[in-house]
């Protein structure tokens, strides 16, 4: 079985020669800098720059950090580029640890060029740039150490195709296309039925949820009227289209669970569900606990949704499940 280094090296093959070039140009302070702008905690800036010296000595990282922003300014702003999950290299030594960050920080001033370039408001620009920093935050939850939490998730963002706006971030993609793809969608003659918007190939927004952001009812309609109106010059289209979600807070049974007054519940009432679900334990277990090293049976619940959580994966299934709101159609709904 090929090991996620293997799996990169053959996605990614040669990296530019001026990125190589740019990588071994790259000095501390200017690194240092970014990360500022970044706003990348101080013990973390401490510890990516002191190691960056050792990473440069290191061959194979370079060529790897060379191939991957090579990878995200090839397809920067073509959101049909193909775009693999990959493991976290944290079992790598601390080059591998670090490397989302050398990533982020060299690829972060041209994302912020071209986001800029097409309309992009400033808050639009930073709340996006601010993912690292928060994955960085969930690496440190989990592992109490440095590190960038789902590294691979950065890498779509550093090619423009996903921003944050608010609370949630928004990725533009046609629908039925790609690993993020929400499946299994409408068959065929519904598709048809449905219409512009709901038939693969149709351009739409997939919704995705960031760590620790406001989800009250607010903060989310003021979420959605912003994004009308930023991405609408972000990202121009003729054609209707729909914001699509698939998740384990779409598990229907929380409402009975939570009660009314959950963000959670309140959020996933905007939907409309299609009908069927699909085992969810990993993720409901990886969102909600961050607690990788912890066995199953260990988890000890500090909230009503971890109980639930714990009760229902004792008995059976967790159930992601997939709606859709539309995005330049009607208003989207609020849970009254
Ligand atoms: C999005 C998020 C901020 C919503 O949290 P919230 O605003 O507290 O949501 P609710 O009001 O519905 O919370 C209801 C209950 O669930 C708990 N809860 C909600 N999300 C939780 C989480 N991720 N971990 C632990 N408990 C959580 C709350 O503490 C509350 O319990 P309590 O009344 O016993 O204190 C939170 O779930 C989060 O940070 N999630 C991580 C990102 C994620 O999962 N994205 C989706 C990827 S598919």
């Amino acid at each position: 079985m090929s090991t996620t280094l293997d799996q990169m090296e053959h996605f990614l093959g040669a990296p530019e020669a001026s990125v190589v070039a740019r990588v071994r140009e790259t000095t501390s302070t200017s690194l240092d800098d970014e990360l500022g702008i970044l706003d990348i905690p101080l013990d973390a800036r401490n510890e990516i720059l002191s190691h960056w010296s050792t990473f440069l000595t290191e061959e194979a990282w370079v060529r790897r950090l060379a191939q991957l922003v090579t990878m995200v300014e090839r397809d920067r702003g073509n959101n049909l580029a193909l775009l693999p999950i990959w493991d976290d290299l944290d079992d790598h030594g601390t080059s591998g640890r670090l490397l989302y960050y050398y990533v982020f920080a060299m690829a972060a001033p041209g994302l912020r060029r071209m986001l800029r370039d097409q309309g992009a408001p400033d808050d639009l620009v930073s709340e996006t740039c601010s993912l690292l920093a928060r994955h960085g935050e969930i690496h440190r939850q989990k592992w109490g150490s440095v590190g960038v939490d789902a590294g691979w998730w950065l890498l779509p963002v550093l090619r423009g195709e996903i921003v944050q706006v608010g609370s949630l971030e928004f990725h533009r993609t046609p629908l039925g296309h790609g690993i993020l793809a929400c499946e299994p969608w409408y068959d065929e003659a519904q598709q048809q039925e449905l219409g512009e918007g709901f038939r693969y190939g149709d351009e739409s927004l997939g919704l995705h949820i960031p760590a620790f952001i406001d989800l009250s009812p607010e903060a989310v309609d003021e979420t959605f009227a912003r994004a009308r109106r930023v991405l609408g010059v972000l990202w121009p289209c003729s054609q209707s289209r729909l914001m699509t979600l698939e998740s384990w807070m779409m598990d229907d049974r929380l409402a009975a669970a939570l009660g009314p007054e959950s963000r959670i519940v309140q959020f996933q009432q905007r939907f409309t569900f299609l009908p069927t679900w699909h085992d969810d334990r990993d993720n409901v277990l990886e969102f909600v606990f961050r607690q990788p090293l912890v066995p199953f049976e260990e988890l000890r619940p500090q909230s009503r949704l971890q109980s639930f959580i714990l009760e229902t994966l004792k008995k059976g299934d967790w159930h992601s499940r997939l709606g859709w709101i539309h995005f330049d159609g009607p208003e989207p709904r609020r849970a009254s």
